[in-house]
């Protein structure tokens, strides 16, 4: 545990847990909040928001979540530069010709009197087309990913600023810090965007939070490869468990449009945070001008979850300066802002 005086309890906002590896026990009100792998289950489950809840439940605690690395990059297959992404493409090609095998192959059975070949062929295809009006994102990803490549090849999309630029940014905008730096990573999934991005260059003490215990289990095991020390929890973002002003770096990476209330979300991240800190987010936003497939694409496909469809930049709270919003990709912007108050000083920001 590498501070464990950040940490709040829900119930009755006190610090001063009595831990172990399978249960925190709140000092003051003696709320106990059980462990997952170890992470204490920071949050009450019943004050969770419903579109929290559901995703939580039906994605990320779900197949979606657990085959991650391998699903995410299956959504966003048109925006990926194809070099990259071969392998998906070959394997969403093979999908597109099976189901059109299973087609052709029911069809010609009727025509050609083989009642067993084609019952059989045309109940896979029925049974792999139910499942993917199930999931109406993945039905639509297979009619759209190749549409929308094309058209995003056409459109010549060139960021003013590179997701590369605004991180290359942000993390000079800290050099003059001096001490450790207490970095927040709220939604951290994976870890993988607070492991890939530039973060590990810092001299950080690193937390991270999630809310499903599957998706931090593979954080859990990406920084234990790593030998990273962290502090990771499950807990929600809309109630986060830490004390006011304790974190000089709030991330969030993927997840403010599809939460239940992202002021709240945002409002939280902003109370965590040290007067000074810096804030940044990244989700979901159109570029200025999408062709119609592409519109198709993002709000049937890529933000077909989500809550809002661009930057809350409506929504932040009056304490935050210096607001920044990037459009990184054709369909991603990045905000960065910082909170009112004096830059962190040496002191404050050693721990
Ligand atoms: C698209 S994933 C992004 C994961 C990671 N940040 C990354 O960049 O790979 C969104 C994550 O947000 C988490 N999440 C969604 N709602 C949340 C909430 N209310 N509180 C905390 N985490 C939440 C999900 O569990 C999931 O791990
Ligand atoms: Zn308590």
């Amino acid at each position: 545990m590498l501070q464990p005086e950040k940490f709040r309890c829900l119930r009755c906002n006190a610090g001063g847990f009595s831990r172990s590896s399978t249960v925190w026990v709140c000092e003051q009100c003696s709320q106990a909040y059980p462990c997952v792998h170890g992470m204490p289950k920071l949050y009450i489950d019943a004050a969770i928001g419903l579109q929290d809840r559901k995703l939580r439940d039906k994605f990320y605690d779900g197949v979606f979540g657990a085959f991650y690395a391998f699903m995410m990059p299956f959504i966003v297959l048109p925006v990926r530069p194809a070099a990259g992404a071969w392998w998906h493409w070959a394997l969403y090609l093979a999908t597109c010709g099976s189901m059109l095998v299973l087609a052709a192959g029911g069809v010609w059975g009727f025509i050609a009197g083989h009642a067993v070949l084609a019952t059989t062929a045309l109940g896979v295809l029925g049974l792999a087309v139910w499942f993917l009006l199930r999931q109406k994102y993945l039905f639509d990803l297979l009619l759209l990913a190749i549409p929308t490549k094309l058209s995003i090849l056409k459109s010549r999309f060139v960021p003013v600023e590179t997701f590369a630029d605004v991180h290359r940014r942000a993390i000079a905008s800290l050099s003059g810090r001096t001490g450790r730096l207490r970095i927040l990573d709220v939604s951290t999934g994976s870890c993988n965007s607070l492991y890939k991005h530039g973060w590990m260059s810092l001299d950080g003490a690193y937390t991270a939070i999630d809310l499903s215990a599957i998706m931090l289990k593979k954080g859990q095991d990406l920084m234990a490869e790593r030998g990273i020390p962290i502090d990771l929890v499950l807990g929600d973002a809309l109630d986060l468990p830490f004390q006011s002003g304790t974190f000089d770096v709030v991330l969030n990476y993927g997840a403010i449009n599809g939460m239940t209330d992202p002021g709240k979300a945002l409002a939280e991240m902003t109370r965590v945070a040290k007067p000074g800190a810096l804030l940044l987010f990244l989700d979901e936003q159109m570029y200025a001008t999408p062709s119609r497939i592409e519109r198709l694409y993002f709000h049937n496909v890529l933000s077909s979850h989500n809550v809002i469809h661009h930057c809350p930049v409506e929504l932040l709270p009056a304490d935050l300066e210096d607001v920044q919003v990037a459009q990184v990709y054709e369909f991603y912007y990045i905000c960065t802002a910082r909170k009112r108050g004096p830059k962190t000083s040496g002191l404050e920001g050693r721990i």
